[in-house]
């Protein structure tokens, strides 16, 4: 095991133990709102996988509407260097190898005319959300499946807030910010992804 797998071991264990302790407060939480439910026992958390739970929430990582908050366009312009090659943002600007993206964040997707889409994309639903731009950016090959851009995608997550805190700029109207989202919330949904059946 090198370093950095070490590290990642470490990191992985740390989370897990987080997500044990967040669902046991959780579920203790629902247990005691509903005192006389005839059939309620404690779910035994020990058959809960906890890394399922650490897995969930360190895919998660800190939700992009919480990164938004504090995303910086001028860093994003950098950034976007590794975009530039394939893409214009100027209104009207030319397509290259993919689609001139005046306007792109917050629309449909593949919707700029005048350029040919991969059939992924047609097919993909939706408009380019903070979430969706998000995802697509940090591995475009994984988020829409046979699309064609290629690009290896943006590891770093501040990276992608600040491209697309750069690219809602090229827009008459800027696609308004995302609300930042309650840490609760977001645990919520983690734990909701894992064990469906204790929330209802
Ligand atoms: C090697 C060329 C290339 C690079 C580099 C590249 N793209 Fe793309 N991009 C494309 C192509 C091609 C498409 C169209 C994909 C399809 O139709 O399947 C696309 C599509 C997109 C779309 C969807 C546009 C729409 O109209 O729905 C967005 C958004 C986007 N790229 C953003 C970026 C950003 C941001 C970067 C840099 C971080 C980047 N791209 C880097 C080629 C590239």
């Amino acid at each position: 095991m090198n370093f950095e797998d070490f590290n990642k071991f470490a990191m992985g264990f740390l989370i897990a133990l987080l997500g044990a302790i967040g669902f046991n407060l959780l579920s203790e939480q629902v247990f005691h709102q509903e005192p006389l439910v005839a059939n309620a026992y404690p779910i035994d958390t020990s058959m809960v996988a906890s890394a399922s739970v650490a897995d969930v929430v360190e895919e998660a990582g800190p939700p992009i509407s919480e990164l938004m908050q504090t995303a910086d366009a001028s860093k994003g312009a950098n950034v976007f260097k590794k975009c530039a090659a394939c893409h214009t943002t100027e209104n009207g600007g030319a397509h290259r190898i993919g689609p001139n993206l005046w306007n792109v964040v917050g629309s449909d997707v593949a919707t700029t005319d005048g350029f040919s889409y991969s059939d992924a994309m047609l097919a993909q639903e939706g408009n380019w959300d903070y979430e969706l731009l998000n995802r697509y950016l940090t591995r475009p090959k994984d988020a829409i499946p046979g699309n064609k851009m290629v690009f290896v995608g943006l590891r770093k997550e501040t990276d992608r807030a600040d491209v697309i805190m750069y690219l809602r700029q090229f827009a008459d109207t800027p696609f308004e910010l995302p609300a930042v989202a309650a840490v609760e919330e977001v645990m919520e949904e983690a734990v909701e992804e894992v064990v469906p059946e204790a929330m209802d």
